[in-house]
């Protein structure tokens, strides 16, 4: 049933968006679809918003916290989203973070079923395994925003990962056992994207709030965490506008930005 709905959806192999992806810029090879696009926006005339950069194979790819992210060439979806965000504030932003994982989140469920969720601040996550993540890179004005460039990585039709990854790792291919269309997928997180969008732009930021901690990986549960050093039991509350992680640990409320906590098994 839920395979059925994806695959009538996205029959229509063309982008059913008003502008998210209208644009879309396919590489065979590139350092990084981030990188790309900056230079992009830097450069040339004015960049419609809503431009995807999609590239087969990204061998430079950025992930959070300067890590490398690696991927299969051909195999899965590295891809950047054009946006400009200029009527949110800058204590609002993770607003955004929240519109995207959302979206991000809704297509792998009609492509999964239930199992996605969102790993704070925005990891996709299924079940206790990564399956994307995102790179979001705010350029911002005074106090307004600029521009967003929106980075995310799928693993997809990746069948097998370095063995460090064995047991944090996982793509659409180990859980269905088929590959599925790269552009089709992206095809289907574009529309979701732009809803979520358009909801942001609309100040319906009590949906998103909402939709995003239905999502949250962990959320009300018990589990363990390591801040300093120090290891605790504790569960998470929530996430504030900000982005920062309410975490409640005994009586407790402390609230956590993204280099100061981990999560442990
Ligand atoms: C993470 O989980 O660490 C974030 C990974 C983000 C990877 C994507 S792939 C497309 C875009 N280009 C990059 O260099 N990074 C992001």
């Amino acid at each position: 049933m839920i395979n059925n709905k994806y695959n009538q959806h996205l029959q229509n192999n063309t982008f059913s968006t008003l502008f998210v992806g209208q644009n879309l810029i396919k590489l065979s090879e590139v350092d990084s679809t981030n990188n790309f696009l900056k230079e992009l926006v830097s450069k040339s005339e004015p960049l419609p918003e809503g431009t995807v950069i999609m590239a087969d194979n990204q061998y430079a790819g950025r992930g959070q916290q300067q890590n490398i992210w690696h991927t299969e060439p051909g195999k899965n979806l590295t891809f950047s989203v054009y946006l400009k965000p200029s009527f949110l504030n800058i204590p609002q932003q993770f607003l955004l973070n929240m519109a995207i994982s959302i979206a991000v989140n809704e297509a792998l469920t009609n492509l999964l079923g239930s199992g996605v969720s969102i790993k704070w601040p925005n990891d996709i996550y299924y079940k206790d395994l990564k399956l994307g993540g995102m790179l979001i890179e705010n350029m911002i004005t005074g106090s307004r925003f600029k521009s967003g460039i929106i980075g995310i990585g799928l693993n997809v039709n990746q069948q097998h990962f370095a063995p460090h990854l064995n047991g944090k790792a996982t793509s659409v291919y180990q859980i269905l056992h088929k590959d599925v269309s790269l552009k089709m997928l992206l095809t289907d997180i574009c529309s979701h994207i732009e809803s979520n969008y358009l909801k942001l732009k609309a100040a319906d930021y009590l949906y998103l709030r909402n939709a995003y901690h239905k999502r949250l990986y962990r959320y009300h549960e018990q589990h363990k965490y390591r801040h300093n050093g120090e290891v605790f039991f504790a569960s998470i509350q929530g996430v504030r506008d900000t982005g920062m992680l309410v975490l409640l640990e005994g009586e407790t409320e402390k609230e956590y930005n993204f280099k100061e906590i981990e999560f442990l098994n």
